[in-house]
């Protein structure tokens, strides 16, 4: 049986700080093999890792800066970086056989970060992702607002679901036909920055903004905070939303972050708040924020950045339907089960190729009983319409959960030219074939 109890009842209390780097300068990035200690093992589970780190170091960077990752591959298979989220050169996008040559074992490669936009983003490789990414290599990037306002701390929670054996190990076989025919590899410990039910500290009346980031292979969560406790989502998949909106129900899939403004309440000294997650049947702890039993700090009065270029719903009143992309399994491709879009198995994709700065209209249009996470890169999208009826999102995105037998119809302007990469964000879909690509040209 692959499937163990659930490890949720170890709690452990451990300092919220990850380590960061700071890319003021030129940074190095090496993908090795390593070990990683798990809290209720006696073993340290083998891993793969970014500069020894689990998760991998985040970096903070500012907008309006360039800095470069020099990545070294010290593993003993080709891998890449993609900076998902961040919109640069293509040629810096990260994609195998799209963007660049995989980098192979002993090889390094130069990435070269132009950050014009603020955000939360992540870093991961693009090469046997549902192996590479499940065995640990993943970090979040942060690129922070020329102006910050003065939230009084940051933390940084990079949720992510492993499945591990009772020996310890990450469980060798990846895209099980079990995987492929569900939605994808569900783990059986879930872990925020690495650890099991961190506790993260904060002072009454304090202001923190709070950045979630799902690096899962495939576990969607629903991130809840209690109604004790303000909670304002004013940032998705990086950029600001146009309307400040309470989390209620959010949907954070594969890929997809939020960034939160919370206000701990004044008179909460001594109280513990629940982060937990909703979308499972059976909710569970994620992280507890513990507030200290201290006298109340002043809130700081500020408003959070909103989006200067939001691109209006009305924009897309008159554009036609460029592309229908249905999603649907059947049998075939390389892994017995393939995941086709328009019954295409990547790179025999069903490709659309687009002009810059001509809005487009694209559905996604779920045959399957299973969930789907797509993702565009190099380009946010306004989700339009949901079934049929109008969306009321006042953001844009870069991954949206397509659920079963569901419709999705999204709008986006293009910005950049090459050749952007769609593809489901559970990556054993991904590796199954489900993923095609945008062509983006004068
Ligand atoms: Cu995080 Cu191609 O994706
Ligand atoms: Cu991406
Ligand atoms: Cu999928």
């Amino acid at each position: 049986m692959r499937c163990l109890t659930i490890f949720l009842y170890f709690t452990f209390i451990i300092s919220a700080s990850a380590q960061f780097l700071s890319a003021s300068q030129d940074l190095e990035l090496t993908a090795a093999a390593g070990t990683f200690k798990f809290p209720f093992f006696t073993v340290d589970t083998p891993v793969w890792q970014y500069n020894g780190q689990i998760p991998g170091p985040t970096i903070r960077a500012r907008q309006g800066t360039t800095f470069t990752v020099n990545f070294n591959n010290r593993l003993d298979e080709p891998s890449t970086i993609h900076w998902h989220g961040l919109r640069i050169d293509n040629a810096m996008d990260g994609v195998p056989g799209v963007t660049q040559e995989a980098v192979q074992p002993g090889d390094s490669f130069v990435y070269n970060l132009d950050l014009k936009e603020a955000g939360t983003y992540w870093y991961h490789p693009h090469f046997n992702n549902s192996e590479q990414l499940e065995r640990g290599l993943k970090g979040v990037l942060i690129v922070e607002e020329q102006d910050a306002q003065p939230w009084s701390q940051e933390l940084v929670l990079l949720l992510d679901d492993w499945l591990l054996q009772k020996n310890g190990e990450i469980y060798p076989q990846f895209n099980t036909p079990r995987d492929l025919m569900h939605d994808g590899r569900w783990g059986n410990v879930p872990t925020v920055n690495g650890k099991v039910k961190p506790e993260f500290i904060v002072n009454p009346g304090e202001r923190v903004r709070i950045r979630l980031i799902n690096g899962a292979n495939a576990r969607v969560f629903q991130p809840q905070l209690g109604d004790d406790i303000t909670a304002e989502v004013i940032a998705v998949d990086g950029r600001p939303v146009s309307e400040v909106f309470p989390l209620g129900i959010f949907y954070l899939s594969p890929g997809n972050r939020i960034d939160l403004d919370v206000t701990v309440p004044e008179d909460g000294g001594g109280k513990i708040f629940t982060l937990q997650d909703g979308f499972s049947r059976n909710k569970y702890q994620l992280a507890t924020i513990r507030v200290a039993d201290k006298p109340s700090v002043s809130t700081p009065d500020f408003a959070p950045p909103v989006a200067d270029n939001f691109i209006p719903a009305k924009l897309f009143n008159e554009v036609p339907v460029t592309k229908t992309w249905d999603l649907n399994a059947f049998r075939g491709g390389e892994l017995g089960i393939g995941w086709g879009i328009n019954q295409k198995l990547w790179p025999d994709a069903d490709k659309l190729d687009i002009k810059l700065g001509q809005p487009q209209k694209i559905v996604f249009q779920n045959s399957s009983g299973r969930l789907h996470p797509m993702h565009i890169h190099g380009v946010f999208f306004r989700v339009l319409e949901r079934n049929g009826k109008p969306a009321i999102e006042p953001f844009t995105r870069d991954t949206v959960l397509v659920g079963p037998k569901e419709t999705v119809v999204i709008g986006l302007v293009p910005e950049h030219k090459g050749i952007w990469v769609t593809h489901c964000h559970i990556l054993e879909h991904a590796e199954a074939g489900m993923m095609t690509s945008i062509g983006v040209d004068n």
